[in-house]
C-alpha cells in the first residue's frame, strides 16, 4: 500500500542559458523547505529538480561560444548543482534533459499519445499546417494580439518575431477544455495561489487552442521516430521531465510510487509557466492514460530596488555571492521571511542586513548563547534536571514560570508551524517561529535566572525554568529546520543532541535528557556591518535588561568604573582648569560601541568579567570589573561603549583588549549604555 500521503515535489527545470539567478535558488530553496517540513511531518516526500538544455538558443549560444552543445549544458548544469550543494538543498534526483533516461521516457510518452484518442472521438494527435510569429527566445508562437508594434516584438524579450510556415504534428488541445475546466474548478487539480487559479480557468472559458508538438528547424533536441527531421517540442520535452525521471520508460518501481501511487503530484513554477504547467501538462497525460498533478503552487515575482531583474540592465542578484557573503541559511531565511510566497516583492540588500542583524544575530542567536551560557555557569554545562518541574496546570511554580504560552506545551505552535510549512506560506511560518523566540527572550528577561542563581532556596526554580528554556529551543530549532537546516543542526549540537535530520517525535516536549553534556557555545550569526551588503545596516534596538547587583564581595576592589587593558586609577581627581586637555588630546581616545556576544566569570575573581564583544568589523575579548554589578548572563547583547584603541594589558592573567566604559554609583559599576540604533563598532564622539 502506498503511503496515502507521498509527495512527489518538483521545481522547473532550468533552462541552462546562463547561469543560476536568484530567481531560480528562490523556487529550489522553497521546494527544499517543502520537502523537509513534510518528512518531518512524518510524510515520505521525493524532490526532483533538473535542467532543461534541448532547444534553439543552447544551439545558438554553444555556436556563439564555440563549443559543442553538450559541452555547454555540462558546464551551466553543473553550476546549477554545485548552486544547490552550497545553499544545502537536498534534492532525491537531478534530471537533464539530455540524459538517455529521459529521451527513453519521452519518446514512451510520445508513443502514448500517439495512440491516444481525445474525448471527442478524434486522435489526440495529428499532423497539420503551422503558420505564426514564432519567437526563438521564447522558443514559442506568439498570438498577433501579444505582439509589441511596431516591429512585431516579442512581448517579453522585445525581439522581433518571425513569420513562421511549417508541417507539425498538433495536440488536439481543445477537445480537453471541459475536462480541464472540472478538475481545476473541483480541486482535483489545486492551483495556488487564489488569483492564479483564476487566471487559469479564464483562458479555459477563452478557449483553448490546439498546439503543435514538433519542430522542424531546431536541430538539438529529441528527433520523433516517424520524422527524424523533426524534434519534439521543447516544453513537451520539458515537461515530461517530471516522470521521465522516475523511470516512466520502464514502470520502474520508483515511477508506480512517487507519480503513479503518489498522495500529491506537486509542480512549483513561476508565475511565467502557468499556461504550460497548469493546462498543457495535465491534458498531455490525460491523453497518454497517465495519472495527471494534483497540485500547482505558482510563487511570485522577485524585483530589485523596485526594478525588473535583468542582466542588460545591471540589475542582478547573484546567489552565489549572496551564499558566499552570508552563508547558506541567511539566504535561505531571508528569501522565505522577507516576501509571501506567491506575491511579487522587492529584494533589497538593506532589507537583507536589517533582517540578518535583527532576526538572526540578535534574536536568535543571542537567545541560544544567553540560554547556554546560563546553562553551562549554572548547571555544569549539562542539561538542568526536570525533577522541580510541577504537574502540567499547577500553579505556583507553573505561574511562577508563566510557561504557558512560552515556555510550555507548544502543542498548537507546532502544529501551527507545520501546518503554514503546508500551505507554503513560509513567512508566517517563520513568523511563528519567531514570536516564540522573541517570547523566551521576554521570559530571560523577566524572571532574572541570574537573581535565581544567587539564591539557594530557587535552585529548583532556576533548574526548572533553565530546563523549560532550553528544550523550547530546541523545538524551535526542529521548526526552523526546514528553512534553515545548518544552523538548526548547530544548535541542536550545542544542546548536546546527536546530529542527524529531525523527525517527527523531536517536536515531543521533553526530548531533552537531564545530566547530559552540553556543546560548545559558539556564535550562530556574527552581525553583519555596512560593508558585508554595501549598505547601512539598521540594527534593533538592544534587549533592554536591568543591571542585576550581585552581593557584595570581600574581594578587594578592583576600580568598578572601568576595567580593561590597564590597570585604571583607583580614584581620579578633578580636574582643575590647568589641567584641560586640548580637544586634540580627547582626540587620541576611540571609543566606540561594542556589543556583548558572550560574558563570563574569571576564576578566582569575584570582580572581573570577561567580555567578547562584536566591533562590526572585529571580535575582541576585554575584561572588565563590573561582575560585582553585572551578572554575566544579563550582558549577552548589550551594547557598551569601549575605549578601542588602548594597547592590550593582562588582568589575572586573561589578556584585554580595550577597556569598558561604566560609572559609579554607591561603589558600584554602572554601564554606559547605548540609546537607540547605533551599529557596533559605530564611533562615539
Ligand atoms: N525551462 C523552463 C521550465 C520548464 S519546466 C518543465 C523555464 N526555465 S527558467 O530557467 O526560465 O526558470 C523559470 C523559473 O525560474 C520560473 O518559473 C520561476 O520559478 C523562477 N524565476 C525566474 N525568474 C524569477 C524571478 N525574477 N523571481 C522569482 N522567480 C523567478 O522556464
Amino acid at each position: 500500500m502506498t503511503e496515502p500521503r507521498t509527495l512527489y515535489l518538483t521545481t522547473p527545470i532550468y533552462y541552462v542559458n546562463d547561469v543560476p539567478h536568484v530567481g531560480h535558488a528562490y523556487t529550489t530553496i522553497a521546494a527544499d523547505v517543502v520537502t523537509r517540513a513534510r518528512r518531518l511531518a512524518g510524510h515520505d516526500a521525493f524532490l526532483l529538480t533538473g535542467t532543461d538544455e534541448h532547444g534553439q538558443n543552447i544551439e545558438r549560444i554553444a555556436r556563439e561560444k564555440g563549443i559543442p552543445e553538450q559541452r555547454h549544458c555540462d558546464l551551466i548544469s553543473g553550476q546549477f548543482r554545485d548552486l544547490w550543494a552550497s545553499l544545502d538543498i537536498r534534492y532525491d534526483d537531478f534530471i537533464r534533459t539530455t540524459e538517455d533516461r529521459h529521451r527513453r521516457g519521452a519518446l514512451h510518452l510520445w508513443s502514448k499519445l500517439r495512440e491516444a484518442t481525445a474525448p471527442d472521438g478524434r486522435p489526440a494527435i495529428y499532423r497539420g499546417k503551422y503558420s505564426g510569429w514564432y519567437c526563438s527566445r521564447c522558443e514559442g508562437f506568439k498570438d498577433e494580439e501579444e505582439l509589441k508594434q511596431p516591429g512585431n516584438l516579442c512581448p517579453d524579450h522585445e525581439l522581433p518575431c518571425d513569420w513562421t510556415e511549417e508541417e507539425n504534428f498538433f495536440f488536439r488541445l481543445s477537445a480537453y477544455a471541459e475536462w480541464l475546466r472540472d478538475e481545476i474548478e473541483s480541486g482535483r487539480i489545486r492551483i495556488d495561489p487564489v488569483g492564479r487559479r483564476n487566471e487559469v480557468l479564464s483562458v479555459v472559458r477563452g478557449g483553448l487552442q490546439d498546439f503543435s508538438l514538433s519542430r522542424a528547424r531546431v536541430k538539438w533536441g529529441i528527433p520523433i521516430p516517424e520524422q527524424p527531421d523533426h524534434v519534439l517540442y521543447v516544453w513537451v520535452d520539458a515537461l515530461s521531465n517530471y516522470i521521465t525521471a522516475l523511470g516512466f520508460a520502464d514502470d520502474a518501481p520508483a515511477f508506480r510510487r512517487y507519480w503513479a501511487g503518489a498522495g500529491e503530484r506537486f509542480h512549483l513554477i513561476g508565475k511565467d509557466i502557468i499556461r504550460f504547467h497548469c493546462l498543457y501538462w495535465p491534458a498531455l497525460l490525460k491523453a497518454a492514460g497517465v495519472p495527471v498533478p494534483t497540485r500547482f503552487f505558482a510563487q511570485g515575482w522577485i524585483t530589485k530596488n523596485g526594478r525588473k531583474l535583468s542582466k542588460t540592465t545591471g540589475n542582478v542578484i547573484d546567489p552565489v555571492k549572496l551564499v558566499k557573503d552570508y552563508g547558506p541559511d541567511a539566504v535561505r531565511y531571508f528569501l522565505l521571511r522577507e516576501g509571501v510566497y506567491g506575491q511579487d516583492w522587492d529584494f533589497t540588500d538593506s532589507a537583507f542586513v536589517t533582517r540578518f542583524n535583527a532576526d538572526l544575530a540578535n534574536d536568535l542567536g543571542n537567545l541560544v548563547s544567553r540560554a547556554l551560557t546560563m546553562a553551562r555557569n549554572y548547571c555544569e554545562g549539562k542539561v538542568p534536571p526536570t525533577a522541580g518541574l510541577p504537574p502540567a496546570g499547577a500553579v505556583g511554580r507553573e505561574a511562577l514560570l508563566q510557561t504557558d504560552a512560552a515556555l510550555g506545551n507548544p502543542a498548537g505552535a507546532r502544529q501551527g508551524v507545520l501546518d503554514r510549512y503546508e500551505q507554503l506560506d513560509f513567512a508566517a511560518a517563520l513568523g511563528e517561529i519567531w514570536s516564540w523566540v522573541s517570547q523566551l527572550n521576554q521570559r530571560i528577561v523577566q524572571q532574572a535566572p541570574w537573581e535565581m542563581a544567587k539564591d539557594p532556596k530557587r535552585r529548583e526554580d532556576l533548574e526548572a525554568f533553565l530546563y523549560r528554556l532550553l528544550e523550547a529551543i530546541r523545538i524551535s530549532a526542529v521548526l526552523v529546520g526546514p528553512v534553515m537546516p545548518r544552523a538548526a543542526a548547530r544548535i541542536l549540537g550545542m544542546l548536546g543532541r546527536e546530529a542527524g535530520e529531525p523527525a517527527r517525535d523531536d517536536l515531543e516536549w521533553g526530548k531533552l535528557e537531564p545530566g547530559r553534556a552540553l556543546g560548545a557555545i559558539e556564535p550562530l550569526f556574527p552581525r553583519l556591518d555596512k560593508a558585508g551588503a554595501g549598505a547601512a545596516p539598521v540594527a534593533p534596538s538592544p534587549k533592554k535588561e536591568k543591571p542585576v547587583s550581585e552581593p557584595s564581595s570581600p574581594e578587594p576592589v578592583v576600580p568598578p568604573v572601568i576595567a580593561g587593558s590597564s590597570t585604571a586609577p583607583a580614584a581620579v581627581p578633578a580636574a582643575g582648569p590647568a589641567d584641560k586637555i586640548d580637544i586634540a588630546d580627547f582626540g587620541k581616545v576611540e571609543l566606540r560601541v561594542a556589543q556583548v556576544l558572550e560574558a563570563e566569570k574569571i576564576p578566582g575573581s569575584k570582580k572581573l568579567l570577561k567580555l567578547q564583544v562584536d566591533l562590526g568589523d572585529e571580535k575582541r575579548q576585554i575584561v572588565a570589573g563590573i561582575a560585582d554589578s553585572y551578572a554575566p548572563e544579563a550582558l549577552a547583547g548589550r551594547k557598551v561603549v569601549i575605549v578601542a584603541n588602548l594597547k592590550p594589558a593582562k588582568l589575572m592573567g586573561v589578556e584585554s583588549n580595550g577597556m569598558v566604559l561604566a560609572a559609579t554609583h554607591e561603589g558600584k559599576a554602572v554601564l554606559l549604555s547605548v540609546e537607540g540604533e547605533s551599529a557596533p563598532g559605530s564611533k562615539v564622539r
